[in-house]
């Protein structure tokens, strides 16, 4: 077993390198520390000083290498013919040397201190860069050898835990970012110091309208582009209690309305090709008292019986194989903010920060991996939100949003809180 001999590493090259598992034994042996969207505002808040920047980056730097861990078990439980898939086993490689980096930092103490231990996550942000395409070719790759089930799990766990190491890595960036800036007065109002009401990647109030607005022409631009100048789209109403607004991270909630407007958008226009008006999609908005939740209803036929049951998979879904031959096709989605392309947008407050849209805009159009769904679950879920699809066979599909609008709830890691 793992536990009590040096576990193996997997490395797609000849030279394998021994490991000894004792280390990482401990740190799987802790649980992680979930965090929750007013934690994260708090620490970044009116008060932000060196005390509480310091205080946060020992939490994240302590977090880091605890929540990898977990990851690298889970790898190492994987059959073997798994992970030395050499997509699977870069992927191993990169969470193994980030483990090994965290956990040798020593405690921040002064602000140099966390300079430099910033540049190491701002590094490592950009190394990992490449997870999510790898784990994308992996799994596919691996399809026919594992179960699915077990390659869902496996894929359902190793996203929502990147994504939320991202989240803390990302805000802690940002909060030196504020901390630094030369107009950061600490007690100020913190209008100053975090930059168009964002306190680092959260934003407090999210309107859930502008939302829809801005993500809804964007994948109306895209399904021209990807059908053709001359294409038509479907107008997208709004209705409901529109000046809803929320805390939330926002390239979150972009990617999630994304993906659901760039499948309603591309069922109705395929459904209805030869009808004189496309059927609008409409999103309804409900502010009830915990939750915010969106319905994205489309007449775009529903889907198919047999293909309902792996909607949700990422080993299982309807990928279009051939496609995916050429690995840098494969978009970074799944991302937060460092993976994505720049683009201007009107909630963008920070040169070089950039929002979620982009994972619309940076994905060639005419790419449908199949993972859109599976993956805005997996960030619904992470915090305390769900995603459900109701098919009208023949008729459209109702997609229920459902948004934990309090920022009370913590980061949900996984099922067993790792
Ligand atoms: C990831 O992107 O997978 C990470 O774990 C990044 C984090 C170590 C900063």
């Amino acid at each position: 077993m793992y536990s009590t001999c040096r576990s193996r590493s997997f490395q797609s090259s000849a030279v394998h390198q021994w490991r000894s598992s004792v280390v990482l034994d401990s740190y799987v042996e802790k649980p992680a520390r979930p965090i929750s969207l007013r934690q994260l505002i708090f620490f970044g808040g009116r008060n932000l000083d060196e005390r509480r920047i310091i205080d946060f980056a020992n939490y994240v730097r302590s977090e880091l290498p605890v929540r990898i861990a977990h990851r690298i078990r889970d790898m190492q439980k994987l059959p073997y013919v798994v992970v030395t898939n050499r997509h699977l086993s870069e992927v191993y490689e990169l969470y193994y040397s980030a483990f090994d980096a965290f956990r040798k930092i020593p405690e921040i103490k002064t602000v140099e201190d966390n300079d430099n231990f910033c540049q190491v996550v701002k590094r490592t942000l950009k190394e990992h860069l490449t997870v999510i395409p790898s784990l994308a070719m992996g799994v596919l790759e691996c399809r026919d050898l594992v179960p699915p089930e077990e390659l869902d799990k496996f894929m359902n766990r190793i996203l929502r835990s990147r994504i939320s190491r991202r989240v803390i890595a990302e805000q802690h960036l940002a909060l030196t970012d504020t901390f630094n800036s030369p107009f950061h007065f600490p007690d100020s109002s913190p209008h100053h110091h975090t930059g168009a009401d964002f306190v680092g990647e959260v934003f407090p109030r999210c309107n859930a309208r502008e939302v829809v607005e801005t993500v809804g022409k964007h994948a109306q631009d895209l399904a021209r582009e990807a059908n053709g100048p001359d294409s038509r789209v479907p107008e997208i109403q709004i209705e409901g209690h529109l000046d809803t607004t929320f805390p939330y991270i926002l390239s979150h909630i972009e990617y999630i309305i994304g993906e659901l407007l760039r499948n309603s958008i591309q069922a109705t226009v395929d459904r209805h090709s030869s009808a004189a008006e496309l059927p609008p999609i409409k999103i309804l908005i409900c502010h009830a008292p915990q939750h915010v939740i969106f319905r994205v209803s489309d007449r775009g036929g529903g889907v198919p019986a047999d293909e309902l049951a792996d909607l949700w998979s990422f080993a299982k879904g309807p990928r279009p194989q051939a496609r995916l031959q050429n690995f840098s096709q494969v978009p970074k989605m799944a991302a937060t903010l460092q993976e994505l392309q720049k683009t201007s947008h009107t909630h963008s407050r920070r040169e070089g920060q950039d929002s979620s849209l982009s994972t619309l805009t940076s994905r060639p159009p005419h790419l449908r991996l199949g993972m859109g769904l599976p993956m805005s679950r997996v960030y619904a879920e992470y915090w305390a939100g769900s995603l459900e699809l109701h098919s009208l066979e023949g008729y459209g599909t109702d997609v229920f949003l459902q948004i934990s609008k309090l920022g009370n709830k913590s980061e949900q890691l996984n099922l067993d809180g790792v």
